[in-house]
């Protein structure tokens, strides 16, 4: 089976980015990471890339009129590579519904709760963790999802449960789900590179 095309939007630390590099390096992931994109010059996850020999792009969002010619540039990076499948690893911006069109079904995020709670415009990175403890729920997690036009809305791939002490903090939560995170991403990316996902509605339904 021929390997898969992906491409891999950013705009942080890129710890997430990291576990499919490695992943792919050890032959887990059937796919070839073509280029990573970050709307964020300072983003750390752009000096992995460059590290790993993969193209690492900055696109500034200030260069473009609106969202829409943003998302085009992204797109047309994307496309002139073969990009099959995108990956959003702590990428920060909603997508535009073109973009969501043109790769339907074909774009993967990971979220550091248990959509649908805690998710959803304004919930990323610590605010998320924070609004966790905060609620005193018992149970967090992560899930890895297919975006569609909506925040976090997508259909969901995979998710796994991570029990909340009552001494955590932030820190200490983030880094116990971000684990859970460098585990469930990569497994989605190779699910989806063995073409062992279909939806069917708001169902992923994972085939031998
Ligand atoms: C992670 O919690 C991820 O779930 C969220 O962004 C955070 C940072 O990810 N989407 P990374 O270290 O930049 O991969």
């Amino acid at each position: 089976m021929s390997s898969v095309n992906i491409g891999v939007l950013i705009s942080g630390g890129g710890t997430n980015l990291q576990a499919l590099i490695d992943s792919i390096d050890k032959g887990y992931i059937n796919g070839k990471i073509k280029v990573v994109i970050s709307n964020r010059k300072d983003a750390y996850g752009l000096v992995r890339a460059r590290k790993n020999l993969i193209e690492a792009l900055y696109i500034n969002r200030k260069e473009f009129n609106s969202d829409i010619e943003f998302d085009l540039k992204i797109l047309d990076e994307l496309e002139k590579r073969q990009v099959e499948l995108v990956v959003l690893a702590g990428y920060l911006k909603v997508l535009s519904k073109e973009f969501v069109n043109r790769y339907k079904n074909r774009i993967i995020n990971i979220h550091p709760s248990l959509i649908p709670s805690f998710c959803g415009k304004g919930y990323y990175g610590e605010k998320v963790h924070r609004a966790v403890l905060d609620y005193g729920v018992k149970i967090t997690g992560a899930t890895v999802h297919f975006v569609d036009e909506g925040a976090d809305t997508g259909p969901i791939i995979l998710q796994e449960a991570v029990f909340v002490d009552d001494n955590d903090t932030v820190d200490t939560l983030r880094e116990r789900v971000l684990e859970i995170e460098h585990k469930l991403l990569p497994m989605a990316v190779k699910l989806f590179c063995e073409n062992k996902l279909e939806v069917i509605g708001r169902k992923v339904i994972i085939r031998d």
